[in-house]
């Protein structure tokens, strides 16, 4: 890994997570270049010692490292179209959500382009940037990756390189990012229930936390189940206990007036596992059905 040797970077877009990453740059003491298509956004980064470039042009002349942070691929290409021949030599690092076919096409039009290329993914909130714990992840050029590591890792102490290939950021980005919507709405109907009886939803937050632990405590067993596709050793609760489960649940929520019907797809997917003789396997039989998805899916 090269030292932190403050390398000059640019940061394009500076939305919630584009300001916080120029906001670490400039705190870690990075000469540091910005641009955001709406030039009023740079203002407060200027005052904290960024230099607001008047161009994407030079934007991307002003350091060899330019890390962009738009909502989609599809709007960094369209930006950096503007910037033209100019990214030749440099080295691109793209920071938005969006799936591996993005990044593949990504990554065709840096090296098009001229531009050496990562792809990579926060896997955090905005205000958590710059903190050891944070983690972010990058795929490509494994070199790109050793010449840069300690100028990225200015963003988050977790920072790791998945692999060669350049869509392995977006890959894992949609393999965990997708926990994230279920978890949290299944807590917001846990809080619907609370509240209804005038209790306050604070008072979850410590039960759910401990939940959720239990659930963290148990992945490494149900992913070795899945690598394996073994379903048959010591499983904690079958499919047919969480269908029993469910059953309950989705009748409570109705009895409550609460809108629990984002859980009949999952009864669904449990009775499919069910009828396909997976009752009395693990839960994580489950990824046989989400592996042959129904015609009407
Ligand atoms: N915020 C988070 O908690 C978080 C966490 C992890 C990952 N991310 C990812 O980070 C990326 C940016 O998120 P954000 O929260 O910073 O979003 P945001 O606050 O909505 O900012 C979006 C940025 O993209 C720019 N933009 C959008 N369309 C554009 C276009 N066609 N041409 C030029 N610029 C365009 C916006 O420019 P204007 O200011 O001119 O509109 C702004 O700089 C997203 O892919 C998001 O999924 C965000």
């Amino acid at each position: 890994m090269a030292g932190n040797d403050h390398t000059p970077v640019t940061v394009i877009g500076l939305g919630s997570m584009g300001s916080a990453l120029a906001e670490a740059f400039i705190g870690a003491g990075h000469t540091t270049t910005v641009w955001n298509r709406t030039a009023g956004k740079a203002g407060s980064l200027v005052d904290k010692g960024a230099v607001a470039a008047p161009t994407v042009r030079e934007a991307v002349t002003a350091s060899p490292l330019v890390v962009v942070c738009l909502s989609t691929y599809d709007a960094t290409i369209h930006t950096l179209e503007h910037a033209g021949a100019e990214l030749a030599g440099h080295t691109l690092v793209t920071l938005n959500t969006g799936t591996p076919d993005g990044a593949r096409r990504m990554a065709g039009w840096a090296s098009g382009h001229g531009a050496r290329f990562l792809d990579g993914a926060i896997k955090n909130v905005p205000i958590a940037v710059g903190k050891p714990d944070t983690l972010l992840y990058y795929s490509g050029d494994k070199a790109v990756f050793d010449e840069h590591e300690a100028t990225l890792r200015v963003l988050g102490g977790d920072t790791v390189h998945l692999g060669e290939q350049p869509d392995l950021a977006a890959l894992y980005e949609m393999a965990v990012g997708g926990v994230l919507l279920p978890s949290l709405l299944a807590f917001f109907q846990g809080t619907t229930y609370v509240t209804a009886r005038g209790l306050q939803a604070d008072t979850l937050v410590r039960y759910t936390a401990k939940w959720l632990e239990m659930i963290i405590s148990a992945l490494p067993h149900l992913a070795k189940q899945i690598d394996t596709r073994d379903y048959t050793g010591p499983i904690g609760a079958t499919v047919g206990i969480f269908e029993e489960v469910l059953a309950e649940q989705r009748h409570y929520g109705r009895q409550e007036h609460v809108d629990v019907s984002w859980q009949a797809p999952i009864h669904h997917i449990l009775n499919r596992a069910i009828a396909e003789g997976h009752r009395d396997h693990s839960i994580s039989a489950l990824v046989e059905m989400l592996r042959k998805p129904e015609q009407s899916a």
